[in-house]
This record gives C-alpha cells, structure tokens and sequence, in this order.
C-alpha cells in the first residue's frame, strides 16, 4: 500500500525508534505529525524529516497527562482532519529494581507513559482515524511482555498491559477496516538503558557489551513496513530481537577488552 501523503503521528519521536521511525516514514512521503517533551530533540528530528522533503511539525506532548494529550490533540487538528497511521512509541523502564525494593515514582513513571499514555492517546486520537482506507495503530510493546525478568516486574507488567490493550483494541475495532498490532523488540541500542540507570552511562553500556544489538533503523523499517501492507492485511504482532539475544536470558557475547 502506498503511503503517499499519509499523516503519521508518533509519539516519543525525540529518540530512538520514534526519531528513526519519523525519518522512515518521512522517507516513504508521509506528512508528520510528532510528539514528546524535550522539545529540542523533536525540533533536530523534524529537521532532519523536511530534508528529505516530507512536511514535518511537532508539538510537545507528555503521555502521562490527559491535559497534555487534549492540548496535542487541539494542536493537532490545526495541522489535519485525519491520522492515518497512530504509533504509539513513548514509553520506556525506569529501574531495574526487585519489587521489594521498587521506588513509587519508577513504577508511576512506567505505568504512566507505556500503559496509560497508550490508552490516552490512542482515545483522543481514535476520532480523528478513518475506516476503510487501510489506517493504522501500531503499538510498541516489547519481549518483556512475553517474558518476565528479575528487576523487570512493573516494566514486563505495563507492556503484557501494552499487549492485552493491543488485543482488545483489535477485537473492538473490528468491521472498522483498522489495523491494530504491536511490535515487540528485544534488546537495541537507544537511549533506553541510559533513561532506566539514570544517566549512569557506564551501567547502560554494560547492557550491550559484547553484543551486537537491534538499532532503531532495524524497527522503523518494520513499522514502515506494517504500515504499507495492503489494507486487508494485518500484522497482529511481531517480536523482533537481534540474532545474539536467543531470548531475554540467553544473550551470545563475544569476548572485550
Ligand atoms: N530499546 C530497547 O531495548 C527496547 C526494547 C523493547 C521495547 N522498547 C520500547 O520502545 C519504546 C521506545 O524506546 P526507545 O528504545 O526508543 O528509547 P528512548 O530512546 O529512550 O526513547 C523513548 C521515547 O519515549 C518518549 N517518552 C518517554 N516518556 C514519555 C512521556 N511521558 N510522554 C511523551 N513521550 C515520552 C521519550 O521522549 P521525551 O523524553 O522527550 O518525552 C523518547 O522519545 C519504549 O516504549 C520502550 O519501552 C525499547
């Protein structure tokens, strides 16, 4: 399916696989309508969008609040009267603690962005999707959300919560002619590991030692690629992971210095 002058909304597009997949989507021709809080990252990612010739505007958007998602939403019906494909993208772990040494505001963060945000947004922009014409949400959980880890309870939780939202979603918006799925990455080098430890560089770095990881291009292309078949086709769900990551335990890593 072509996806010529499609409008994109992706939210969490100031890095990682919202950046990358902005830039794909822009590449493909689509319009852009992009979403976070650090609004200088999404004016560098915009940018980089108009460069390759697609039109581009971001807005500030923090999943977390209702006021923020209404306020995006408001901004976004200036730009258009519809969105033909909803990424909903910002999320991400805050921790890597054992429940009995979790911290509250870690567990809100997480159950606020991926599992909240989702719905909010996914509500407030429901409206503004067509029927028929081959539209799109597509969802970005994770493996975690087939797999639990030690320190991971709350983040594997929001995103098993990112998956029964995806499959209920599915089943109500049937007859729609909306494709509803979810991709599902294993380990890939973003900010990610930097946002859970804080900013401890170190710590995130050891993540991926020795380990030649997903990068962000390797999702962009699969949304772009979800988006693009033809519209009585749905991709319900694909988990993707890098070819040493087996699964979230069994992780190949060669040797370092
Ligand atoms: N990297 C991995 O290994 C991996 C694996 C599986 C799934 N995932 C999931 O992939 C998604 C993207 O993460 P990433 O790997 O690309 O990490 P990233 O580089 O840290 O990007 C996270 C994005 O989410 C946005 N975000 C976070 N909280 C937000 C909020 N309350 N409101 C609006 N935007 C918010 C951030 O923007 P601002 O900070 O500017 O708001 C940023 O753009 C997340 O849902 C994450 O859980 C990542």
């Amino acid at each position: 399916m072509q996806l010529t002058n499609r409008w994109v909304l992706i939210t969490g597009a100031s890095s990682g696989f919202g950046a990358a997949a902005a830039e794909a989507f822009a590449r493909a021709g689509c319009r852009l309508a992009l979403g976070a809080r650090r609004l200088d990252r999404l004016a560098q990612v915009t940018e980089i969008c108009r460069k390759t010739g697609a039109s581009a505007e971001f807005h500030e958007l923090d999943v977390s609040s209702t006021a923020s998602v209404s306020a995006f939403c408001q901004w976004l019906q200036t730009l258009t009267p519809r969105v033909d494909v909803l990424i909903n993208n910002a999320g991400g772990a805050h921790g890597l603690d054992t429940v009995a040494a979790g911290k509250d505001e870690d567990w809100e963060a997480m159950v606020q962005s991926n599992f909240l945000g989702l719905a909010r947004v996914t509500r407030a922009v429901l409206p503004l999707i067509p029927h028929h014409q081959g539209a799109s949400i597509l969802n970005i959980g994770s493996i975690a959300a087939h797999q639990a880890y030690e320190g991971g309870s709350i983040y594997c939780g929001v995103k098993a919560a990112e998956r029964s939202i995806t499959q209920a979603l599915r089943l109500e918006l049937n007859g729609t002619g909306i494709r509803v799925g979810s991709l599902d990455p294993g380990m890939a080098l973003t900010e990610f590991s930097d946002v859970r430890f804080r900013g401890d560089a170190a710590r995130a770095a050891q993540v991926y030692r020795g380990v030649e990881p997903l990068v962000a291009q390797d999702i962009a292309e699969t949304l772009v690629w979800m988006a693009s078949r033809p519209p009585h086709v749905n991709i319900d769900e694909i988990i993707i992971k890098p070819t040493d990551q087996a699964a979230i335990h069994k992780v190949h890593r060669r040797a370092t210095v």
